[in-house]
């Protein structure tokens, strides 16, 4: 059904002010509640396709593309977290105001509702209030910080960059589950960018393959990890294996 894609791009290409092609005729497509894995080496392109699916490209990268989907509800998670918060102002009002400016809701509302999150995302309910920076936040605190600041802007797709790449093993594990327990509560699609197959394999239905700016390969998860046609996803392959993940 065609209007059940809730992101689309055709024909990405992105160029920095020198005029070199950073990303190179890149197409994308998202169904409501799929989970894209797009997987690849530092500097592939994956954070600057990101990005641009999400309309916030620095300065300095321009685009041109066949066609893309008008107006895509996009939330994004960053591989940093504390990096996407703003260190002087206490993490619950950074919460309120984002829930505040995305659905419209008054003081009281948004503070109800921002309680609300923090409890689903197993946040400390202390944080609403006393004055708590998100300097003294666990990473893995800050990034379920995060993952509520996105859910209050209700996205149909989650646009996930490295979110567990700053964590330890542990919680990473944790915080890769609270995402997919609320995909499934919630609804929305997921683009995962990981350079961690195993990661990928466990979450995603589709990956595809980014190297030096193109998607080289894409596919069903199991087609492209059981039958790479790329060398160099194979390369990929063979470099995760022994990662506990792909055990299950
Ligand atoms: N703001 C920018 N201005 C100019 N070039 C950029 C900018 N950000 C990234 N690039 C370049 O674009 C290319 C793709 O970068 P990108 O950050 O998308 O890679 P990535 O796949 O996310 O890598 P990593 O896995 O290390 O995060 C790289 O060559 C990078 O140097
Ligand atoms: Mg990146």
């Amino acid at each position: 059904m065609e209007n059940d894609v809730v992101l689309e791009v055709k024909g990405l290409n992105l160029f920095n002010r020198a005029g070199d092609r950073l990303v190179e005729n890149v197409s994308l497509s998202l169904r409501a509640g799929e989970t894209l894995g797009l997987v690849g080496e530092s500097g592939s392109g994956k954070t600057l396709t990101l990005k641009s699916l999400i309309g916030l490209l620095p300065p300095g990268v321009s685009e041109t593309h066949e066609s893309r989907l008008d107006n895509p509800n996009c939330a994004m998670i960053f591989q940093n977290p504390l990096s996407a918060l703003d260190p002087l102002c206490p993490v619950f009002r950074q919460l309120c105001e984002v829930i505040a400016a995305r659905q419209g809701a008054d003081a009281q509302t948004a503070r109800a509702r921002a309680s609300q999150l923090l409890s689903r995302l197993s946040l400390p309910e202390e944080l609403a209030v006393r004055d708590r920076f998100p300097g003294s936040l666990s990473g893995g605190q800050c990034q379920r910080l995060l993952i509520a600041m996105a859910l209050a802007c209700r996205p149909d797709v989650l646009l996930c960059d490295e979110p567990t790449t700053a964590l330890d093993v542990t919680v990473q594990k944790q915080t890769i589950e609270l995402i997919r327990s609320l995909q499934r509560e919630l609804g929305f699609a997921i683009v995962f960018v990981t350079h961690n197959l195993a990661v990928a394999a466990q979450l995603c239905e589709r990956l595809a393959v980014m190297r030096q700016g193109r998607v080289i390969e894409s596919g069903p998860t199991r087609e492209v990890l059981t039958s790479p046609r790329e060398e160099y996803t194979r390369t990929l392959i063979g470099a995760v294996l022994p990662v506990p993940e792909m055990e299950a």
